[in-house]
Order: C-alpha cells, then sequence, then structure tokens
C-alpha cells in the first residue's frame, strides 16, 4: 500500500513538471495548443486497451505528453509558417524526434520515454522516419502515438484548411491499417473514436 502511494505521489509529481514542460512547448508552436493533452489521452486508452499495465502503461501516457519536445529546437518561423513548407524547412521539422530524444536522454529515468518519442513518426510499413523502422521493431508505445497523433491532427483545425470529421478520419485511419499504422492499434481506436468524439468534438479546438 506504502509503495502504491509512494509511486502515486512520484508519478504526480513527474506529471506535473512534463505538463510544465510540454506548456513551455505550446507557448511557442501556436498550433498545437491542447495536441499534447488530447495524444496523451488518447494514447492512455489505446494502451489500456491493448493491455498495458503499470510502468508499460504509465510510460507510453508521458511518451505521449513528451512526444513533440523536440520541436523546441526547430525555429519558430518554421513552427508557425502557414504556407507550404519548402524541403530544407520539411528536413528540420522531421528532426523534433532526434531533438526530443536527446533532450530526454538527459535523464537516466527518461530513458524509456526517449526511445517512444524518437520513433513517434516510424510507419509500419517502414517507410516513416528517423530510421524507417518496420512494423514491430517499432517500440509499441510509439506505434500507439503514431496513431493517437494521425487523429488529433486530422480532426484539430489549422489556419489552412478546416478540421476533418470524426467519421472521415476513423475511415482514413482504417485506411491506413497495415500502411501506416499497426493493425491491433486501429482496431483499438476503431472501438474508443465514439468516446474521444464526445470527448473533444464540443471543445474548442486550436484557435488560430
Ligand atoms: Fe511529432
Ligand atoms: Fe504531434
Amino acid at each position: 500500500m506504502i509503495h502504491q502511494i509512494q509511486r502515486l505521489f512520484r508519478h504526480r509529481h513527474f506529471h506535473d513538471i512534463i505538463e510544465c514542460l510540454i506548456a513551455a512547448l505550446e507557448a511557442k508552436d501556436l498550433y498545437t495548443s491542447g495536441h499534447s493533452s488530447r495524444v496523451a489521452d488518447m494514447s492512455f486508452d489505446l494502451a489500456r486497451a491493448l493491455g498495458l499495465k503499470g510502468v508499460y502503461r504509465d510510460n507510453v501516457h508521458i511518451a505521449a505528453h513528451l512526444h513533440d519536445i523536440g520541436k523546441m529546437g526547430i525555429p519558430e518561423y518554421i513552427l508557425n509558417k502557414k504556407g507550404k513548407l519548402l524541403p530544407h524547412e520539411w528536413a528540420q521539422i522531421q528532426r523534433h524526434p532526434e531533438i526530443g530524444y536527446s533532450i530526454l536522454m538527459k535523464s537516466r529515468e527518461l530513458q524509456r520515454i526517449a526511445e517512444i518519442v524518437l520513433h513517434h513518426h516510424e510507419r509500419w510499413d517502414g517507410k516513416g522516419y528517423p530510421h524507417g523502422l518496420l512494423a514491430d521493431k517499432i517500440p509499441l508505445g510509439a506505434r500507439i502515438i503514431g496513431v493517437a497523433d494521425a487523429i488529433d491532427a486530422m480532426t484539430s483545425a489549422r489556419p489552412y484548411r478546416e478540421p476533418m470529421s470524426w467519421e472521415a478520419c476513423i475511415e482514413e485511419i482504417m485506411l491506413n491499417k497495415g500502411v501506416q499504422f499497426d493493425p491491433v492499434v486501429v482496431e483499438g481506436a476503431d472501438k474508443l473514436w465514439k468516446k474521444w468524439k464526445l470527448r473533444w468534438s464540443q471543445s474548442f479546438k486550436h484557435e488560430t
């Protein structure tokens, strides 16, 4: 019991620090306001649906909060650019998983989380970045965050486009099952999206 309480307090303290770090990131990147916490909520639900427990599930949840922390190392004019990105700007954006990894690897306690963050833009078919890992070579937490991240991006407004409806978004995710996304994670999302739609479609997302 005492051990459980200690773990809970430690986890809460840790969680608060993570939220502060993310608030610092989101103060810089106007378009991702609230993005990290929604991705964290969805990733937690997916991890639970997939049967992850304890520290494994906590790691996925915290990694999801931190997945875009590396964007702190990307110039603001690129993060907030309204038009199409030039190839060299896109190449800079694609460095954010590695930047995030090196930030988190400063702490020995965050190593597992750093590895998940490093691989959150890998794809099931091996065409992702930074390492082009294939299928289950990608850490499970990163495969979970990949799906949650895509869902939140599609259902959120951007200055240049309206948000996609949840129905159209899930259709798109299903089309990419076994292509971009882990089929098992997609099955989990298919069972959960109505709950997410209810939670977020009333709230105001991405004011810009
Ligand atoms: Fe990202
Ligand atoms: Fe993201």
